[in-house]
C-alpha cells in the first residue's frame, strides 16, 4: 500500500507529545495540533482565529506577536511558560521567506522541572542538616583550643559534646547511602525465610534501655505458631528499629508503646502502636518524604533527621509491600505493613 505523505505528517502532528501552532503574518492561526489545544482548549478550532484567541498566556503572546515585527528574526532562545499548573518550553521558528509563518513548538517539562526542584531541595536540606552539628563541632574545638582545654572538666564535657554531633553526622550520612542505594536499586535484598517472631522480641529487647530510661512501657505480642515470611532480615530489622525507635521518641513519658503480629491472608501483618503525640492528617501523606518532619525542632532536638521513615518505606516497597498509617493527634499512631507468608500464593 502506497501511503500519502500527508496522511503520516498528519499523524505524526497528531500523536507528538509536542504541540505545534502556525501562525500567518496577519496574527492568524492557521493551525495547532491536538496536544497544543490540550494546553491551550479553544472552542470550535483555531483556523482563522486571531492569535489573542488562542494563546492563553501572556508571555507566548508577546513572543509570537514579536516574531513578525520587524527585523522579522523569531527569538531563536527557547521560553518558559506557566500555564495551569504546567511548565512548558515553547520554540519560535520562522516559516518560509519573508516572515510569512511562525510555527510555536510547546513541550511540557513540568516533569523536569519537578525533578529539578526535588534535586535542589535536597542538596539544600544535606547542606543543612550537615552544617548545624559541624557548627558546633566548630564551635567547640575551637573554644578548647583557645584555653579551655586546661580545665579538666570542661574538656571532658566538650568532647563529649564534639563526640556527640561527629555521631549524629555519621549517622546522617550512613541513612543518606542506604537511601540512595534503595533508590537507585542498588541495595542488594537477600530474601529468605524469616521468623519474625524472633525479629520482633531480639529488637524490643534492644530498645529496653531507651523506652525505661523514658518511662515508656514497651510490649510484643507475637503468636508462638506464626508461620515465617520471607524477607531480608538485616533490611527488616532496620524498619522495625526505625518504627520502634519513632514509637518512643514521639511518645511522652509514661505511655505505651506496643508491636503485634498476626497472620492475614497470605501474610503476615505487623503493627507498631504507640500512645504518643499523633500526626495531623494533613501530615500524614508527606511524613515518608526525604527530610519531612511535623514538628521540625523537635523532632531535631530528638536527634532525628526525617530519613527514618523514607528509609522503612523503600524496604518494604521492596518486599512488594506497602505502609499504612493511622494517627490522631494527642491518642497515638499505628504504622503498619505486611510480609508474604513463606510458600504463599500471592
Ligand atoms: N510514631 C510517631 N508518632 C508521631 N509522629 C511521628 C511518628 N513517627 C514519625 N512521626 C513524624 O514523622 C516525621 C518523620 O519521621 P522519620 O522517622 O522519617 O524522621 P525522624 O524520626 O524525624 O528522624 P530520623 O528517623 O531520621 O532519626 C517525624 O519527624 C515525626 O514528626
Ligand atoms: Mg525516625
Amino acid at each position: 500500500m502506497n501511503m500519502g505523505k500527508d496522511i503520516i505528517v498528519e499523524a505524526i502532528a497528531r500523536e507528538m507529545h509536542t504541540g505545534v501552532l502556525a501562525v500567518d503574518k496577519n496574527g492568524k492561526a492557521l493551525y495547532a495540533n491536538p496536544f497544543f489545544l490540550k494546553a491551550f482548549p479553544v472552542a470550535g478550532g483555531v483556523e482563522g482565529k486571531p492569535i489573542s484567541e488562542v494563546i492563553g498566556n501572556a508571555t507566548l503572546l508577546k513572543a509570537v506577536s514579536a516574531a513578525f515585527a520587524p527585523p522579522v528574526t523569531p527569538p531563536c532562545d527557547d521560553i518558559e511558560i506557566s500555564e495551569t499548573g504546567r511548565v512548558f518550553k515553547a520554540r519560535l521558528v520562522a516559516l518560509g521567506e519573508a516572515g510569512q509563518a511562525v510555527l510555536v513548538f510547546l513541550q511540557d517539562i513540568t516533569e523536569e522541572k519537578r525533578v529539578e526542584t526535588i534535586k535542589k531541595d535536597f542538596v539544600a536540606n544535606v547542606s543543612h542538616e550537615l552544617r548545624t552539628p559541624l557548627a558546633s563541632i566548630k564551635g567547640y574545638s575551637e573554644t578548647l583550643l583557645d584555653g579551655a582545654v586546661e580545665e579538666k572538666a570542661t574538656l571532658k564535657e566538650f568532647l563529649r559534646i564534639i563526640d556527640r554531633h561527629a555521631t549524629r553526622m555519621a549517622r546522617l550520612i550512613d541513612d543518606l547511602l542506604v537511601l540512595s542505594k534503595l533508590e537507585s536499586h542498588q541495595l542488594s535484598m537477600h530474601p529468605a525465610p524469616l521468623d519474625i517472631r524472633e525479629l520482633i522480641h531480639t529488637t524490643v529487647k534492644g530498645f529496653g534501655k531507651q523506652a525505661k530510661d523514658k518511662g515508656i512501657t514497651i510490649s510484643a505480642e507475637v503468636p508462638d505458631s506464626l508461620s515465617k515470611v520471607i524477607g531480608d532480615r538485616d533490611r527488616l530489622e532496620q524498619v522495625v528499629v526505625n518504627l520502634l525507635d519513632n514509637a518512643i521518641k514521639y511518645t511522652q513519658v509514661g505511655g505505651l508503646v506496643s508491636i503485634s503480629a498476626h497472620k492475614a491472608n497470605n501474610t503476615v501483618r505487623v503493627d507498631v502502636s504507640d500512645t504518643g503525640l499523633g500526626i495531623p492528617e494533613e501530615d500524614i501523606p508527606r511524613i515518608f518524604e526525604r527530610f519531612y518532619r511535623v514538628d521540625k525542632a523537635r523532632s531535631r532536638e530528638l536527634g532525628g533527621t526525617g530519613l527514618g521513615l523514607a528509609i522503612v518505606k523503600h524496604i518494604i516497597q521492596a518486599h512488594g509491600g506497602k505502609m499504612n498509617v493511622k494517627s490522631a493527634p494527642g491518642k497515638g499512631s499505628t504504622f503498619s505493613f505486611s510480609l508474604a507468608i513463606q510458600g504463599a500464593k500471592p
